[in-house]
């Protein structure tokens, strides 16, 4: 059968989603994981845009072993040289390079003739051409561009040095008929179309992404892209996981394989949620909490008769595990370690340490310590930024009564090693914690998002917060995590306002440099 390579691009598209906002480590774990889920490519960012960026695609570029790593770039020199630097490293570094070539984009964004589009799109890959083995070349707006336009670019920037041509549906306004039929069109009319991998890059804003991909398999296409969970740009970009997963189960319609491992598919799906603070829909098909959950009684009732009647995808195809207890109160440090490593973390020994008296305390709370519990305090620990001179959360208190102003009192300690406190009312629990956390930090904070979930069910579930907020004019965020509401909400608040600090001190080094 033939095989479809599979093009990530959750740390670039992905990444652009609103509110997310990934550290170098968190990236790096991402990758981890995209490596082991078995994708063939995996877009790491867009080198030229921050130092957050270059930094992390060159350590991609570094760590992971089997996948092909890439990364972004316009057409400029600058930007080429950039991504180089960052990709250089890697076993067979590949470059994307993106042009506009909808009428729309052309006269509007860029101001450029289709003559001069051309040139610029010939000069970037011929420049590129020099350094990188492997080039793909992305005609953004593709589906709304004109075919002839469209057949004479792709043939001058293969002949230019291009192994790949995508052609997305950037803004997804195609139909599954239109998208196939832009491929058919390309491969009959493009004469050295052969010597080039066709790639098809779907977004969803009419929630056709997936069936836009598929129908560009059926059209010859050799390539996908898209995300995890389907995150990216506006209403995000096609669902890897759901088409993976509709090629293997409806193998007699589409006849390809990947080289995905499925049963990666629930780890990578959970990780991508926890560090990026998008939570999966539950209806979610493939890996929402209720695809597998059958509610009305005759579904139950065919499910135990028989599962096929109601169940095409297994749990266990996708990795979905019950959700065993793992560890308790009596459990060791060797014992820690050795569920750590079956987990698949790697965990340097004053990070082990530390998880291990995170998990500690948990279980004087909790009942029974999870996969998922630990899964969240693991995830934490690996991509946490060891940088000295951050804030830290020391003591916390909050009063709250129906008849009563919910009043916080809070101490920390400032990236100068301060020990600061204060207290501080709100119209609730979390406002005031964070109206008081406001007057603690030295830096100008501003709220933008709020979002509460529970890890697992049961009432003394770990609570986990994302906060978004713009901090001295910069938007970022964080995530924080603690069996009490109002704990996670204040570690939150902190874990952004760190993250920011940190991404500034990026920044001003990259202009030292520069
Ligand atoms: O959607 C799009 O057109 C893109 C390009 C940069 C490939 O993401
Ligand atoms: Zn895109």
């Amino acid at each position: 059968m033939p095989e479809i390579k599979i093009f990530d691009t959750t740390l670039r598209d992905g990444e652009q989603s609103p509110g997310v906002n990934l550290n170098q480590l968190e990236k790096l774990e991402i990758a981890k994981q995209l490596d082991r889920f078995g994708v063939d490519i995996m877009e790491a960012g867009f080198p030229a845009s921050s130092e957050g960026d270059f930094q992390g695609v060159k350590q991609i570029a570094e760590s992971v072993k089997n996948a092909s790593v890439t990364g972004l770039a316009r057409t400029s020199k600058s930007d080429i040289d950039t991504a180089w630097e960052a990709l250089k490293t890697s076993a067979e570094p590949r470059l994307h390079i993106f042009l506009a070539t909808s009428p729309i984009h052309m006269t509007h964004k860029l101001k450029k003739t289709p003559d001069q589009v051309i040139e610029t799109a010939v000069d970037a890959v011929s420049y590129a051409a020099a350094k990188f083995p492997k080039i793909e070349w992305s005609a953004e707006d593709a589906s709304r561009s004109d075919m002839d336009f469209l057949v004479k670019i792709i043939e001058r920037v293969i002949d230019a040095g291009a192994t790949v041509i995508n052609l997305p549906d950037t803004v997804g306004y195609a139909t599954p008929a239109e998208y196939g039929q832009l491929f058919k069109t390309v491969r009959e009319r493009v004469p050295n179309i052969d010597k080039v991998d066709l790639s098809a890059h779907c977004h969803d804003d009419l929630g056709m992404a997936v069936a836009n991909s598929i129908a560009a398999i059926e059209n010859g296409v050799t390539q996908i892209e898209g995300t995890i969970n389907g995150i990216g740009e506006r209403a995000g970009n096609a669902s890897l996981e759901e088409i993976a997963v509709a090629l293997k189960i409806r193998g007699d319609a589409y006849p390809y394989t990947t080289n995905l491992t499925l049963e990666e598919t629930k780890r990578t799906s959970d990780l991508v949620s926890q560090l990026t603070g998008m939570g999966v829909p539950a209806n979610k098909a493939v890996v929402g909490r209720n695809a597998f959950a059958h509610e009305a009684g005759i579904h139950q009732d065919g499910v135990l008769k028989e599962a096929s009647t109601y169940e095409i995808i297994t749990p266990e195809m996708v990795g979905i595990k019950e959700n065993r207890f793992v560890l308790g109160k009596h459990s060791g440090r060797h014992a820690f370690k050795e569920k750590v490593e079956s987990l698949g973390y790697n965990l340097n020994e004053t990070k082990l340490t530390e998880a291990f008296h995170a998990f500690k305390s948990l279980t004087d709370s909790k009942k029974e310590v999870t996969d998922e519990d630990l899964f969240v305090i693991l995830t934490d620990k690996q991509t946490e930024v060891d940088e000295v001179g951050q804030y830290e959360l020391e003591a916390l208190q909050v009063q709250y009564g129906s008849a009563n102003i919910p009043t916080a009192t809070i101490a920390v300690t400032t990236p100068n090693g301060d020990y600061q406190e204060t207290a501080g009312t709100g119209q609730g629990s979390v406002e005031a914690i964070y109206n008081t956390l406001e007057r603690l930090v030295n830096e100008a904070v501003h709220l933008e998002d709020y979002q509460l979930k529970s890890i697992g069910s049961g009432r003394d579930a770990l609570a986990e917060v994302h906060v978004q907020a713009s901090v001295n004019g910069s938007t970022g965020s964080g995530r924080g995590s603690a069996q009490d509401v109002l704990e996670a909400s204040a570690h939150a608040f902190l874990n952004t306002v760190n993250r920011v600090l940190v991404n500034e001190k990026m920044e001003e080094k990259r202009q030292a440099h520069i």
